[in-house]
């Protein structure tokens, strides 16, 4: 295209890539000011290179998810590892992050999905971006930074599995402000239901509360870590579905519960009475407990022959908020975040590449009969 100036190119690249961008968004990437990025698209407009804008109208049913996108790394040791030297390893890649996991488990389920979070304008981020656009994901909302590297978790184990060490790169995270979601909130205000992981900043995570109280959208949070859980504000008051295990609500509530059904469904309580609507609190192959309302009832985990435990959790979330959100059946939606759960440990993905409605209709089978609820 020689008769566009470089500018212009850039211009159009980015509204090629994006269709949804906005002038100040564009503005802000290519370092101009939001008038000068008008008039490139009025010019761009004037000489056919674009139609015109249109009115888009939101689809109906879709879930937001913002939060995190990493990349996992895994270093298995051929022999016990040395301090101090070289250790040949056997290196895997995968990605990972909450978020990023259910938005690719709820669109395997056949899901709207848009995807909201910040990834490094690197090789890794644009591999991220690229595996969640081939998924059917929307990643409009996905911001390449050009000074940030993209998350990265590192594990490096032991010959036999056992972590030595675990090493964080999540520092991009803190870019996820309220003003940077903000570029989303139109998607925010015609989505059906919003996840949001604790990898966002507390700020954003209060703001999203903030905007769930004046808005359409259920809004559904899961706490990610102990130390991560803590971000959530004292009041959850605006939040419709919390996902935690057992550690992560002990973390929050700053008290100790016993590791039983009693124990978990006490910690649930007192999460309501911070104002979370509904609590789903698991721990392990104990199960779930969800509770709402000051009635709980129970969900048994689906026995399975685990080959690695990565993405459960995750599967859980997703599961339970796709058939949450076709069925509204609460206890019954969990019921399935728990068979999905228990076919993604049966694999070593972090998100079973079989995943499908399909395939979780082919092993609903291996739920058992429901149980009854009780009253607590
Ligand atoms: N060994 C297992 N076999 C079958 N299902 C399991 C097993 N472990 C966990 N699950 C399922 O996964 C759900 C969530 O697991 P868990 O409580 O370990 O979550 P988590 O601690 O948040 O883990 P994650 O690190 O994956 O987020 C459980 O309620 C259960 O249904
Ligand atoms: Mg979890």
């Amino acid at each position: 295209m020689a008769e566009l100036s470089d500018v212009e190119n850039a211009v159009l690249g980015l509204i090629r890539q994006n269709p949804f961008a906005g002038q100040q968004q564009m503005a802000d990437q290519l370092g101009l000011s939001r008038s000068a990025v008008a008039a490139h698209v009025v010019r761009l407009t004037e000489r056919g290179f674009i139609l015109g804008r249109g009115y888009l109208l939101p689809e109906e049913g879709r879930v937001v998810v913002i939060g995190g996108a990493v990349i996992d790394r895994k270093y298995l040791a051929r022999a016990p590892l040395i301090a101090g030297t070289s250790n040949p390893v056997e290196g895997m890649r995968s990605f990972g992050g909450v978020a990023r996991n259910v938005a690719e488990n709820l669109a395997a389920l056949g899901a709207g999905v848009s995807f909201v979070s910040a990834i490094g304008a690197d090789e890794s981020g644009r591999d991220l971006s690229r595996h969640l656009g081939a998924r059917g994901i929307d990643v409009a909302n996905l911001y390449a930074l050009p000074d940030e590297r993209t998350a990265e978790y590192a594990a490096i184990l032991e010959p036999g599995g056992d972590l030595a060490y675990g090493i964080a790169d999540m520092a991009i995270f803190d870019r996820l402000t309220p003003e940077l979601v903000a570029n989303a909130a139109p998607s925010l205000a015609a989505a059906r239901l919003v996840f949001a992981d604790c990898n966002l900043p507390a700020a954003t995570l209060a703001a999203l509360i903030d905007q769930r109280r004046g808005g359409r959208f259920e809004l559904a949070i899961d706490a990610v870590s102990t130390p991560k859980v803590k971000k959530l504000p004292a009041d959850l008051s605006g939040v419709d579905l919390l996902f935690l295990n057992l550690d992560e609500a002990c973390a929050y509530i700053g008290s100790s519960f016993s590791r039983n059904i009693n124990g978990m469904q006490q910690a649930a309580k007192a999460l309501n009475e911070a104002g979370a609507a509904t609590v789903i609190l698991t721990s392990g192959t104990l199960g779930a407990v969800v509770s709402a309302g000051g009635a709980a009832s129970t969900v048994p985990v689906v026995a399975a022959r685990p080959v690695d435990m990565t993405g459960a959790g995750d599967a859980m979330i997703a599961g339970t908020l796709h058939h949450y959100l076709e069925s509204g059946a609460l206890h019954e939606a969990v019921r399935r975040g728990a068979l999905i759960a228990a076919l993604t440990t049966e694999s070593a993905a972090s998100v079973h590449p079989q995943m499908s409605i399909h395939f979780v209709e082919a092993n609903l089978h291996r739920l058992g009969p429901i149980e009854g609820e009780a009253h607590v």
